[in-house]
């Protein structure tokens, strides 16, 4: 992504970057390769609800894939059409129920028998009926980190195969429900794109189960999950689109007429943005120089929650990169660390740090612990 030292210098840190040509290119790249096989892509709104970015991707004519009442309102107030408008998470309350039916959503994945039961109650009292997929755990991996990894069977969502001989024979009384589809989602970050292959494999057995029970199924929702290069962000800026979705055309068996959507999120945003942080003392120790910046965890969380792995450089001085740094925020927690040992020239007070790949769960992750300020945005095309 572009990374003007002028534009960047004009704004207190830290602050998000977005590179907007970036994003268009991007998402382009997912109608062009989702196009060729009629698929249709929801985005998925928490990896990033900045209002300038998902401005640009309803204008490019992507559905919402919301998780929460406040989503689905957002993506309504963005003008996203509410037909496109799918709904999952395992704890939907009844005001979020409630919130979706006002909108006549296009799906509610729903994730589990009492869920069911409670929409078809809730939307009873409303005389109405609920559009409903049922999200199943296909139990596959995704070989992904454990705390972004969803379709095993040791995780909380979604609905087991095992169950679903109980949930058909109870379907027929549940009638303000409307069956409309099945709905995966293994994980998040997957860049062994053979998963893929394994998902669409389980989905034909559970598609075959579904036709041996004589249930109809219009659609077919596969989820996210597509991972970006997290070392390479400028020679790998775009995922692999095309391999991805000529997977799912390879191996996925459908039925004529049958709709296949995703819910993609990570690789539609993450690349166009990166945290741009201040450098504020360094500090030399015995084996490790620190290199203390002005952005913490409360602005990007990911490597302290999850050890992510974020490319860190430093824009102000571009020699050649021959000393090490812990790269730490000034959040009182020893995990508010950004990178261990991260290569980067000789740095000091006052230097521009940019911590790339941050559009996707990035911004939306903020928080104000220690009473920090809300992160900024600032946009260049
Ligand atoms: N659909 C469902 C039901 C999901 O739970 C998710 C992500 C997605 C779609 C979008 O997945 P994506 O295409 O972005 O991989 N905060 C974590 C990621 C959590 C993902 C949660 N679910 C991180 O920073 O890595």
């Amino acid at each position: 992504m572009n990374l003007p030292l002028d534009i960047i210098q004009q704004t207190t840190t830290p602050f998000y970057l977005y590179d907007l040509k970036l994003l268009h290119n991007t998402l382009d790249a997912c109608i062009s390769e989702s196009n060729k096989y009629g698929y249709h892509v929801h985005y998925a709104l928490k990896a990033n609800t900045n209002n300038e970015i998902l401005q640009i991707i309803k204008e490019k004519g992507f559905g919402a894939d919301c998780v929460s009442g406040n989503e689905i309102k957002k993506a309504i107030e963005i003008g996203f059409n509410s037909n496109d408008i799918a709904f999952a998470g395992v704890g939907k309350s009844d005001a979020e129920i409630n919130i979706a039916l006002d909108h006549n959503i296009f799906s509610f994945n729903c994730e589990s028998l009492p869920e069911l039961e409670v929409i078809n109650e809730i939307a009873k009292g409303r005389g109405q009926v609920a559009d409903v997929a049922l999200r199943i755990n296909p139990n596959v991996n995704a070989k992904t980190h454990h705390y972004i990894t969803t379709g095993l069977e040791e995780n909380k969502f979604g609905i087991n195969m095992w169950e679903m001989d109980d949930l058909l024979e109870r379907l027929p009384s549940l009638t303000h429900i409307n069956l409309i589809g099945i709905h995966f989602h293994i994980g998040s970050q997957i860049t062994d794109l053979s998963v893929f292959r394994g998902l669409c494999i389980r989905v034909n057995e559970i598609q075959d189960y579904f036709i041996k029970k004589h249930v109809q199924l219009k659609h077919i929702n596969v989820g996210g999950g597509l991972g970006v290069d997290y070392e390479n962000p400028d020679t790998n800026a775009i995922s692999d689109f095309a391999t991805f979705f000529k997977i799912f055309n390879d191996h996925l068996k459908l039925l004529p007429g049958q709709q296949v959507h995703f819910e993609l999120g990570r690789c539609l945003v993450a690349q166009c943005a990166s945290l741009i942080t201040k450098v504020l003392y360094v500090k030399n120790g015995v084996k490790t120089n620190f290199a203390i910046v002005d952005a913490g965890m409360t602005e990007l969380i990911r490597p302290a929650l999850y050890q992510s792995y974020h490319h860190i450089e430093n824009i102000s001085n571009t020699s050649e990169a021959n000393e090490k740094y812990d790269v730490v925020g000034p959040i009182c927690e020893s995990s508010d660390c950004f990178g261990k040992a991260v290569k980067m020239p000789h740095t000091q007070r006052g230097n521009y740090i940019a911590i790339r790949t941050t559009g996707a769960y990035g911004e939306v992750m903020a928080s104000a612990y220690n009473l920090r300020d809300r992160v900024k945005a600032v946009y260049i095309n």
